[in-house]
């Protein structure tokens, strides 16, 4: 079982950061850091925890303009991927975001999460950035209250 909160402590945010970067930044051999960027203190964090209080899941949610936000850094611990996690995660944000007049959640995904988002009503609006010269991404964006 797990379950989703936001990480408070200097400690919690620490393993918040490492899981991201073990996720998404090591295996294409990039530097501690490079996790991170200037939207870390006016962001929604979310994590996942399971019953041994260990992070199992990270997702970040800002906001870019009154109504429109920007999900980034879904990240779920390689043997726990597939058991509801990432899912939770975003519904987790989304709800969130919606007290702060956000209407519209806008993503790029890696291609081959592309289903993971289309699957929870995210529509594809056009082709993103190429990560690392080899990671397709997509554009998606899920209109609240669709
Ligand atoms: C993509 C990711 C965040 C999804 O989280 P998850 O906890 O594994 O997903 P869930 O268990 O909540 O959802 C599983 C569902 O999505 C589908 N799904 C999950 N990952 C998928 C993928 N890569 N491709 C296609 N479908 C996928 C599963 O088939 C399942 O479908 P169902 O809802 O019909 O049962 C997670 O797999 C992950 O961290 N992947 C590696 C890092 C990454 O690519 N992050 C996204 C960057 S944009």
């Amino acid at each position: 079982m797990f379950r989703i909160t936001t990480p408070q402590s200097k400690t919690e945010f620490e393993r918040y950061f490492d899981l991201r970067w073990r996720i998404l930044r090591a295996p294409w051999q990039q530097p501690r850091g490079s996790e991170l960027d200037h939207h870390e203190d006016n962001a929604i964090h979310a994590m996942a925890l399971n019953d041994e209080g260990q992070i199992i899941g990270v997702a970040r949610l800002h906001q870019i303009d009154n109504t429109t936000a920007q999900i980034r850094y879904m990240a779920v611990e390689e043997r726990w991927q597939g058991s509801g996690i990432g899912d939770a995660l975003l519904s987790y944000l989304e709800e969130k975001a919606r007290p702060f007049g956000v209407q519209i959640i806008v993503l790029n995904a890696r291609e081959d999460s592309v289903k993971f988002y289309t699957k929870r009503g995210y529509r594809i609006t056009g082709s993103g950035h190429l990560l690392y010269g080899e990671i397709k991404h997509q554009k998606l964006e899920k209109r609240l209250d669709s």
